[in-house]
Parts: C-alpha cells; sequence; structure tokens
C-alpha cells in the first residue's frame, strides 16, 4: 500500500472482505520460462532483451528479426538465431479450439453507452486486451475514457463488469466532477463511483512505466473483493514518451521503452482478464496527397500491441466519428457519436 502512495496514487481503497478464493489463480499458467536458459545469448543481450519487453521464450519465439534488431540494437543473424533457438526449446503449448472458445467466453463487453460504438467494436471493449483509442485533440479519446470508467462498474446486465478502474493519467486529464456527472446521469452513487477509481498521476515515462507494473498489486488485492478491477486506463499512452525522447536519435529508445510499457500492459490484461484502453495522438504526415494526412504516435509498435485500434475525429454539428481499423476478426466500420452530460449517445439519422 505504502508503496503505491509513493508513486502518487491517489487510490480510494474499498476494504476487501473475507478473501475468497481468487477464481483468476485458475487462469495463471505455469511459470514462463526464462530466456537465461537460451544457449547462446550472453548476460548483456538478455538484459537488453528483457528490458524491451522480450523476457519470456514465448514473446522471443513469436517475435520477427525486424523487431529485435530494432529494440535491442542486435544483427539480424543474431535475431534471427536467439528467435529459431527460442522456437525449437519452446514447447509450443497447443490448445485445442475448444480450450480457446473457453477462454473467449470468459471475455466481457464493456458498453460505451453507444449502441452504434458497441456495434462497431463486436459489443462493447473487451476484456483481456488493450484497446487503443487515436485521433487529434477534442476527438473524444479522454471522454471515452470517463464513460468506461463509470460504466465498468455497472452490472454485467448493464453492459458493465462489476469492477473497478485503474486510470494511469499521463496529462492530467482526469476529471473527478466529470465521473461525477455522468454516475448522476446514470442514477449510480457518484461518491462510490469516484471511489471505486484509483488515479495515479504519471510525471514522466518512466513513472509511467512504473506505475504500470506496480498495479500488478493492486490488482491481486481487488481481485478477492467483490469489484476486481476489470478496466485500466492510460490517457494518453504516448504523450510522455514523445515528450522525453526528442529527435530521429532517440526514436529507437523510445519505441523499445514504449514496446516494454505495453508488453507489461497486456500481461496484466489477459493475465486478470481486464480491459486495457490507451488513448494516443496523432501527428501530420506531411507525405500524404491522399486520405487522413494524420498517424497515430508510437508507429508500429503501438499499433501491433493494440488488439482493437480506433480512430477518433470530429464530425459534422459536434458530432464524433470513430473508425474501426486493423480488427483481427471485425470488418471495418464507422460510427456516429455525440458528447452528452450522461456520456456518450447516439446520433438520430
Ligand atoms: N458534458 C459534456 N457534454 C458535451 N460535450 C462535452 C462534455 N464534456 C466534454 N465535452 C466535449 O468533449 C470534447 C473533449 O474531448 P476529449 O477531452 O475527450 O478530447 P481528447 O481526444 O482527449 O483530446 P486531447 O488530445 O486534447 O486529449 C470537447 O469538445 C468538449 O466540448
Ligand atoms: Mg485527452
Amino acid at each position: 500500500m505504502s508503496k503505491l502512495k509513493v508513486l502518487g496514487m491517489q487510490q480510494e481503497v474499498v476494504m476487501v472482505e473475507k478473501p475468497k478464493e481468487t477464481k483468476q489463480e485458475t487462469s495463471t499458467k505455469s511459470e514462463p520460462q526464462s530466456i537465461d536458459t537460451l544457449p547462446g545469448v550472453g548476460a548483456a543481450t538478455a538484459e537488453k532483451l528483457r528490458e524491451a519487453g522480450f523476457d519470456t521464450l514465448m514473446s522471443l519465439a513469436v517475435a520477427s528479426p525486424a523487431e529485435l534488431v530494432e529494440v535491442c540494437a542486435i544483427g539480424e543473424s543474431v535475431a534471427k538465431r536467439i528467435i529459431n533457438v527460442a522456437r525449437s526449446k519452446l514447447d509450443m503449448g497447443f490448445e485445442t479450439g475448444i480450450d480457446l472458445l473457453k477462454r473467449r467466453q470468459e471475455v466481457i463487453r464493456l458498453s460505451t453507452g453507444s449502441k452504434a460504438f458497441d456495434a462497431m467494436i463486436g459489443g462493447g471493449f473487451e476484456t483481456g486486451a488493450i484497446s487503443e483509442a487515436y485521433g487529434e485533440f477534442g476527438s473524444s479519446k479522454s471522454q471515452i475514457a470517463h464513460v468506461l470508467a463509470v460504466r465498468t462498474q455497472l452490472p454485467v446486465e448493464q453492459g458493465g463488469s462489476n469492477g473497478s478502474v485503474i486510470f494511469i493519467d499521463g496529462e492530467s486529464t482526469f476529471r473527478p466532477e466529470r465521473i461525477k456527472q455522468i454516475a448522476e446521469s446514470l442514477k449510480i452513487d457518484p461518491i462510490e463511483t469516484l471511489k471505486n477509481i484509483a488515479v495515479a498521476r504519471a510525471f514522466n515515462s518512466d513513472h509511467q512505466m512504473l506505475i504500470a507494473e506496480k498495479t500488478e498489486d493492486l490488482i491481486k488485492q481487488k481481485m478477492a473483493s467483490d469489484r476486481p478491477v476489470r478496466l485500466i486506463v492510460v490517457d494518453s499512452l504516448t504523450s510522455h514518451f514523445r515528450a522525453d525522447f526528442v529527435g530521429r536519435g532517440q526514436l529507437a529508445d523510445r519505441q523499445q521503452k514504449l514496446n516494454k510499457h505495453m508488453h507489461t500492459l497486456m500481461k496484466l490484461a489477459s493475465q486478470y482478464n481486464l480491459c486495457v484502453y490507451v488513448t494516443n495522438q496523432v501527428m501530420a504526415k506531411p507525405d500524404t496527397f491522399f486520405g487522413d494526412p494524420t498517424a497515430a504516435i508510437g508507429g508500429h509498435i503501438v499499433g501491433h500491441n493494440s488488439q482493437t485500434r480506433i480512430y477518433l475525429r470530429k464530425g459534422k454539428k459536434g458530432t464524433r466519428v470513430g473508425k474501426l481499423v486493423d480488427s483481427p476478426y471485425l470488418a471495418d466500420a464507422e460510427c456516429i457519436f455525440r458528447i452528452t452530460d450522461a456520456g456518450l449517445e447516439d446520433v438520430e439519422e
């Protein structure tokens, strides 16, 4: 607890009563195999790999040589050899389709309150995965974060998960007043709602990474309560990284750190079946002549680590437009919605 305070967690603690058996324990598989067991990988390389988030044989087995070259500054032939050795050593742990289907059935979908938005993303924001919203200022990235922070707390029948929330605030955008307003519109107790959101301000990129790592303690503690953590918001995922690593020379460093940060978040998402919602800014792409001249910050590192990517922009008459990009199993689609006191609302055609 005291550790979290040092990190600046202004958390409200929900008393953990009569700890029950943690359901989640069952989904925690056997310890992942360490990369130190790989023949031919020296201590220095192992350390570099670990720093970049490649800390298990599985993470290496599924990596591409280019990725390792980029984040670990090693030669391509070395990268290929490491990947091949990791693949040969790894028990690929086949699961049957039924196992996977069962795991998919544990996924909870968090509703945004807009039918059109929910439909676009297959019924709501998924637990067990990272969802990324990117777009220009005012496009509603932070508004969606606030809406989810409240709606996650609703019962499952109402599109929530009976969960609690961790909000990692990298831009000082968290507004308790807005949470209160949304809760009141949904006719739920605003004070209780605020109590179920643990907010941590991140002061720089290293601090943000540390907070993400330390959230596991809080998640474990809440797992045993009747309000397990079902949502982690990171708003914004990239702004500190962008400010801390300026210029081309630091790009590789920045991508390496971002990759590590996202691996931490991904692990939490899948291990504890919670939804990670991250926001991301866009930058101008001056060489674009057709289509939208903007691109998400963080490039392919952020893109590949997010299972669902949504591009947000301002629409006509104060509306917002969401576009699903690169979903693994849903068609690219668009939706129109409006931001109101209650959160997100559908736009009548
Ligand atoms: N209660 C409300 N009712 C209607 N609109 C609101 C309400 N609260 C905020 N908004 C609108 O939401 C928009 C801000 O969106 P948001 O802060 O989510 O943008 P963002 O994408 O996070 O931008 P940035 O990149 O600057 O962080 C503003 O246009 C504001 O008018
Ligand atoms: Mg914002």
